[in-house]
């Protein structure tokens, strides 16, 4: 099996170097694609990639094409692309908004899968929610989610909607927690602490967090139970969030990225 990935940006380039990383796939079977003859000879020069600026050179031999190019690149893409695929070959799409039927209309075939993934991908611990069209065999689904698995973890998920819910979660999510860092990192200066100690204080409380919640099967709210005693100081704290309902902005903030996601995907539909 081959993969051909487009577009060598931030996302393209992880998958790309997790796929290689993972026993997934040998690294002769990965093809790596960009418009850029810059970013290509760079690429040629670190990587052990194979690596293509023409796409006819390397669409016809690949089994499963992983489209990671900008959102509005993806119609001059689909026009480049559609004359060249053959109806067996499946699309994997991580571009935002882009939905299953302008990919199928797009493309002019019928094995899609439209990915959300999130930016700790980068690092191997991402979070991939995706959706495919009927025509992908169960057999093609295992493959799609081991090759998504190689960026951290993927969740099937039933629909386009759910893809577009999932995007106020886990897609977004990552800097929802870079604002709560960054707060709790701005009020530890305001208390007086230098830079330098400000992060490790917040990265450490973070990591650490985590770590107990995933090694135990309490939910947040048994551990914050757990930490907050009465009349202590954490319960001082989670009392001024409860007051000025953090609980319910957060909510309110899931929603606003889920249902621009969803507005996303219609503009995009009426431009292609
Ligand atoms: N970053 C995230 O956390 C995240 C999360 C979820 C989804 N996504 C999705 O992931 C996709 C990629 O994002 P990114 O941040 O990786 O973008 P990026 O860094 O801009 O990478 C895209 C790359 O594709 C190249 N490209 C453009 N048109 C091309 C074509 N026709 N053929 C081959 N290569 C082409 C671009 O070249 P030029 O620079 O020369 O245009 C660029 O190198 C986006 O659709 C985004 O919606 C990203």
């Amino acid at each position: 099996m081959k993969v051909l990935v487009i577009g060598a940006g931030n996302m393209g380039l992880a998958y790309a170097k997790a796929l290689v990383k993972s026993e997934f796939l040998q690294k002769t079977n990965l093809m790596i694609s960009d418009t850029s003859p810059e970013k290509t000879e760079e690429l040629k020069k670190v990587s052990r990639f194979d690596v293509y600026t023409k796409l006819e050179d390397c669409l016809p031999i690949a089994d499963i094409i992983f489209i990671a190019v900008k959102p509005y690149h993806a119609e001059e893409l689909f026009k480049e692309l559609k004359p060249m695929m053959t109806k067996d070959q499946l699309a994997i799409s991580i571009m935002a908004g882009v939905t299953i039927q302008s990919m199928k209309d797009g493309l002019g075939i019928k094995k899609v899968v439209r990915a959300m993934p999130n930016l700790p991908a980068q690092v191997g611990k991402g979070l991939t929610s995706f959706t495919a069209s009927e025509e992908v065999s169960r057999l093609e689904l295992s493959t799609v989610e081991k090759l998504l698995d190689t960026t951290g973890r993927s969740v099937r998920l039933d629909t386009e909607n759910d893809v577009d819910a999932s995007t106020g979660i886990s897609g977004s999510g990552p800097a929802y927690v870079f604002y709560f860092m960054q707060s709790m990192m701005d009020a530890a200066r305001k208390m007086g602490f230098s830079e330098h100690d400000s992060k490790v204080l917040v990265s450490q409380t973070f990591e650490g967090a985590v770590e107990l919640f995933n090694k135990s099967d309490l939910s947040p709210a048994s551990w914050m139970n757990r930490v907050a005693s009465k009349g202590g100081t954490t319960r001082a704290a989670l009392d001024s969030m409860e007051d000025n309902n953090i609980k319910d902005l957060v909510e309110e903030a899931a929603y606003a990225a889920f249902n621009r996601a969803v507005e996303l995907g219609k503009e995009q539909n009426e431009n292609s």
